[in-house]
């Protein structure tokens, strides 16, 4: 996730660009960029940090009025957050300038041929290949080199590009990541979203995947990638400026919790091949290791440790590699056994959590291997490790864990299944048999979110219970877990995730009428076990909701007094729509409560105490 902001028109494009930006930020926030025509070339500035280290950076080169400018907030996906990295991008020749949003799938053999007729090349990014295939197009107009590059690059791509020999011309293109155009009089913008125009115009348009748009001061002309005009159908915005950041969302919670489909093909993108298999480039050059590897152990915090508790799942089930996991403030504590033939798995989204980092440390002390999942690129954790999977969820803005949560699950079961690939512990069509179910997940986390409303009466009866047990076993176990943190954290109830068949040891003994128990039964290799440890809490007066998958709500009737269904999946996999309705439950309650989900009490977003 990125952001895009471009402008052609009479007033300074800078002055619209930096402010533009700063309403993108949401986006990403690593490093930042804007390119504006300068005379008779294209001058760009770009700085590693925030937009305000971007302006700092303005105010110290001369910036002459300029009619045309791109500019970019960064989330990196390819080549660390620093200011070579940042965009715009440049040719050999510095004529074509560049910003993208979203991952080039096959940039590595782009770039290859074009290194290999002579083209230099000036970062480590997927972007640049898109200024040095255009500038072999001088002779084209810019909008027919944009469909060229559209047409030979593959995955997902929002573009703003211009061309120093095209003054007053801006071009974008879009396939799969957003891309909006903003009309103005006289004058128009580019943007990721409407936030980046908002203040100019209330005017906008589309921009349809496959489609490539030219603006310029008094021009709009969409066409698809075959140069046929496409008709512009303008829309008018009635959000204001809080609404469009949130993309008309009440809450960047909210929104993330929507994005999460999205974010879930992110991290898929590039990382199955043609034939239906995974295919980790980042881990590849560890091959010879994994094979060596006779234990494993995982180390993370708080949702990410409950992602571990699913890795833990996963990974014994498809390698039969023993699984050790460890909530990172406890692991160095304990004396853990690690050699050289320890593989270990820090999971942060931040990359940052001091915890998470020690433990690390602690197992590179002793000659372990270490491999990172994380959502930011070139983080702390990132930067300890041998190999990093990222995560590729954007910038996480609401407190709470969610799309990073989902998109872990995903990265740890590519993990698993490249693991079980490398070592030859399961059979191929197995592998590619779950790798089928990985690959529905965001369409069936979207038939999830689409029965959304099926929660909130549910929410609303139970906004004032003060105890709720989540209860799971086997896959569903963290997700029980991850259900009760989400309620806790931003609902402010009082609630615990257990392990099902462990309530009657002790805590059966708190269960009455008062109490609410959400059972998660989707995990078809234990269901009637927790359909007992259910049973077994109605008896006792407890109300009970059912997380299960469809098609067995006849069994969960006897025993549930509210039933919410997600589709079926393979085991272990359905982890990642099961936690889906328990995020918006707890969302829905603590709307209820009129809390404040986005920023809950007394908690921080990146944890660097320990
Ligand atoms: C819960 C939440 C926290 C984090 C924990 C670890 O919603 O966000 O429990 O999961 O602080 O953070 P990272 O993943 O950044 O190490």
């Amino acid at each position: 996730m990125c952001g895009i902001v471009g402008y052609v028109g009479p007033r300074s494009a800078v002055d619209l660009l930096i402010p533009g930006l700063a309403r993108l930020e949401y986006r990403g926030y690593d490093s930042a960029g804007v390119a504006f025509q300068d005379g008779d070339g294209i001058a760009v500035v770009k700085q590693a940090g925030r937009i305000a280290d971007l302006e700092r950076s303005l105010g110290k080169v001369e910036v002459r009025a300029s009619n045309t400018g791109i500019g970019h907030t960064r989330w990196a996906t390819h080549g660390v957050p620093n200011t070579i990295n940042a965009h715009p991008h440049r040719d050999c020749t510095g004529t074509v300038i560049v910003v993208h949003n979203g991952i080039i799938e096959n940039w590595l053999a782009l770039k290859s041929e074009l290194e290999g007729r002579g083209h230099e090349f000036a970062s480590d990014t997927d972007t640049e290949v898109v200024a040095h295939l255009i500038e072999e197009m001088a002779d084209l107009p810019l909008a027919e080199a944009v469909r060229e590059v559209m047409r030979q690059a593959e995955g997902a791509l929002a573009l703003g590009v211009m061309r120093s020999t095209d003054p007053l011309l801006l071009v974008g293109g879009r396939r799969g990541s957003p891309l909006v155009v903003g009309i103005g009089d006289g004058e128009n913008f580019l943007g990721s979203d409407i936030p980046a125009f908002l203040e100019h115009t209330r005017k906008m348009a589309v921009i349809e995947d496959d489609r490539v748009v030219a603006i310029t001061p008094d021009s709009v002309e969409i066409t698809d990638l075959a140069g046929n005009v496409v008709e512009t159908t303008e829309r008018f915005i009635e959000w204001d400026l809080e609404a469009a950041e949130k993309g008309g969302y009440a809450t960047f919670m909210e929104k993330e919790i929507y994005e999460q489909p999205k974010a879930i093909s992110d991290t898929l993108r590039g990382r199955i091949n043609q034939s239906g298999m995974v295919s980790l480039e980042e881990l590849g050059h560890l091959d010879e290791r994994l094979r060596e590897i006779d234990k494993v152990f995982v180390v993370a915090c708080g949702t990410s440790f409950h992602a571990a508790m699913m890795a833990k799942y996963a990974i014994e089930r498809w390698t039969r590699l023993p699984v050790e996991i460890d909530i990172a403030s406890e692991f160095r504590y304990r004396d853990p056994v690690l050699d050289r033939r320890s593989l270990v798995i820090g999971i942060s989204q931040s990359g940052e959590t001091l915890d998470t980092l020690a433990a690390v440390r602690y197992a590179r002390a002793q000659r372990s291997l270490l491999l990172a999942v994380s959502n930011v690129v070139d983080s702390a954790l990132a930067r300890e490790a041998d190999a990093v999977l990222y995560t590729r969820a954007g910038p996480e803005i609401g407190v709470a864990a969610t799309k990073t949560f989902t998109t872990q699950l995903v990265a740890l079961q590519l993990i698993g299944l490249h693991l079980a690939r490398v070592r030859g512990s399961i059979d191929e069509g197995s592998i590619m048999n779950l790798i089928k179910g990985v690959r529905q997940l965001p369409e069936l986390v979207q038939q999830t979110l689409d029965r959304a409303g099926e929660i909130d009466a549910i929410a609303a009866k139970f906004a004032d219970t003060r105890d709720v047990f989540f209860l799971g076993r086997s896959g569903d176990f963290p997700v029980a877990m991850e259900g009760a943190l989400k309620l806790k954290e931003i609902a402010y109830t009082r609630a615990e995730g257990y392990a099902a068949g462990e309530m009657k040891h002790g805590p059966i003994a708190l269960i009455d009428e008062n109490v609410l128990v959400v059972g998660v039964a989707t995990d078809s290799r234990v269901r009637a076990k927790t359909l007992s440890n259910l049973q077994e809490m109605k008896a006792r007066g407890a109300m009970i909701v059912v997380l299960a998958e469809e098609g067995t709500e006849a069994e969960m009737a006897g025993v549930a007094d509210h039933i919410l269904t997600v589709p079926a999946s393979p085991d272990l996999i359905g982890t990642v729509t099961a936690v889906v309705p328990l995020q918006l439950l707890a969302y829905q309650i603590a709307t209820v409560k009129g809390l404040d989900v986005d920023k809950p009490r007394n908690l921080a977003k990146t944890v660097t105490v320990e």
